[in-house]
């Protein structure tokens, strides 16, 4: 599958049907084969046109046309809200979910961590993981609580999306907007990974100030898929989340059936290996936000709704300098997981598919181990391989479900149990 458009928010057309795309008018009284065009807005219509993002479809029905929805029972663990107890201020973590035994597909196989905010405030951002071992067929998933921002660690997703086919692999992420429905395949017959699901402003990449026009994630290398559609008259049940909970509503044909659209709100994919990272070539370590990839503002300037951060494979050079991530406490809570590899500050527990959950003024940092190899380390140019952790880092600290709650690691908090205490002068 090669049919993508590069880059990121641009403004793209595209058809699967020569002459489905109207020229010159979005939304012509009579569409070119009978088709129905359908405006899909991102944001609000009125947002600032650099900040606007809409797409219009030409589609076979409306969807405008379904049953009422009605509460779907499956899918326990996505979306169950979060435990209304007072949160103990505790560092978390979590080891790599199981892939079910039963045959599971996506929708089924989503278990949701950690959420922040209501989705109805339009802030905050959720961290789901999924264990799938089945294709979804006969249905497409939609979430009109926020864009999807998956990231596989294990097995590749095949996104079958209202505006076009997206393949991720482990290494690459994919997002799919909010609103847009899909179908995943599973081509590897399972996968696993984590869903970042953002209620706030749309992923944006981040201003980039000193470090000039160029580097982080580049645009030219986000890849967006071309028109794609499925002319199915099949029942298709559609799963929606809503409002922090799950519907269902079953069509008499797949929804997939957007012959052409435009505009520059579309699904996109990025390999993770494309990132141009950026870091201290003197000395002292750099604060993490040099490896943010995307960012969604809020509305407090440099105060992030969530910052999706990459740790990628990097040279290290910094002299005199403590090159493992530092002891630090942050107003900002964050949540974390490892596609693959180790995590530098971590010498065991923190396993690829696990998660962690350091929140608001938790005081955290490299476990005992890290802290004494890096302590005591030659420093000399040093190459970091095989490596690939993410953070959502968010403004708004982060409530765990009852089932994270009930499955985090219990002896955490042990991997910074007997630091030597610091030696004064007498
Ligand atoms: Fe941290």
């Amino acid at each position: 599958m090669s049919d993508y458009m590069p880059g990121f928010g641009n403004h793209v057309s595209t058809e699967a049907v020569p002459g489905a795309l109207p020229i010159g008018r979005n939304s012509p009284q009579r569409p070119a084969f009978g088709l129905y065009a359908e405006q899909l807005s991102g944001t609000a219509f009125t947002a600032p046109r650099h900040e606007n993002r809409r797409s219009w479809l030409y589609r076979m029905r409306p969807t405008a046309e379904h049953p009422p929805y009605r509460r779907y029972e499956g899918a326990p663990r996505l979306a169950p809200g979060t435990t209304d107890a007072p949160l103990a201020p505790n560092r978390l973590r979590w080891d790599p979910a199981p892939m079910p035994e039963a045959p599971t597909d996506l929708i089924d196989g989503m278990t949701t961590m950690l959420a922040n905010r209501d989705p109805a405030d339009l802030e905050g951002v959720a961290l789901h993981v999924y264990a799938a071992n089945r294709d979804m067929t006969g249905r497409v998933f939609t979430d009109a609580d926020g864009e999807l921002l998956f990231i596989p660690q294990q097995g590749r997703l095949t996104l079958y999306t209202e505006l076009g086919r997206v393949e991720v692999s482990p290494g690459q992420i994919a997002l799919v907007p909010r609103g847009v429905r899909f179908r995943a395949d599973l081509p590897d017959g399972s996968a696993s990974g984590y869903v970042a699901e953002n209620h706030g402003s749309l992923f944006r990449l981040p201003d980039l100030g000193p470090i000039g026009a160029n580097g982080l994630a580049n645009p030219r290398d986000f890849e967006t898929p071309v028109a794609w559609f499925e002319d199915r008259d099949d029942a298709t049940e559609v799963v929606q989340k809503f409002m922090g909970t799950l519907w269902t509503t079953t069509l008499d044909h797949s929804p997939l059936d957007v012959v052409a659209w435009h505009g520059n709100l579309a699904p996109w994919r990025y390999d993770l290996a494309r990132f141009n990272t950026i870091n201290t070539v003197s000395f002292d370590h750099p604060d993490p936000s040099i490896f943010t990839l995307l960012t969604s503002p809020s509305d407090v300037p440099g105060r992030a709704n969530a910052d999706f951060v990459i740790f990628p494979p990097r040279w290290m050079v910094a002299e005199g300098t403590f090159r493992p991530p530092w002891f630090h406490r942050n107003v900002m809570s964050e949540a974390m997981g490892l596609i693959t590899g180790a995590y530098d500050a971590k010498a065991e527990g923190f396993a690829p598919g696990g998660v962690s959950l350091h929140n608001l003024m938790a005081g955290h940092g490299p476990d005992l181990a890290s802290w004494q190899g890096a302590s005591a380390a030659e420093l000399k140019p040093h190459k970091i391989e095989g490596t690939m952790a993410f953070m959502l880092e968010s403004c708004w600290p982060y409530k765990p479900t009852a089932h994270a709650l009930d499955h985090a690691q219990l002896d955490y908090d042990a991997v910074w149990s007997d630091f030597p205490k610091a030696r004064l002068p007498r």
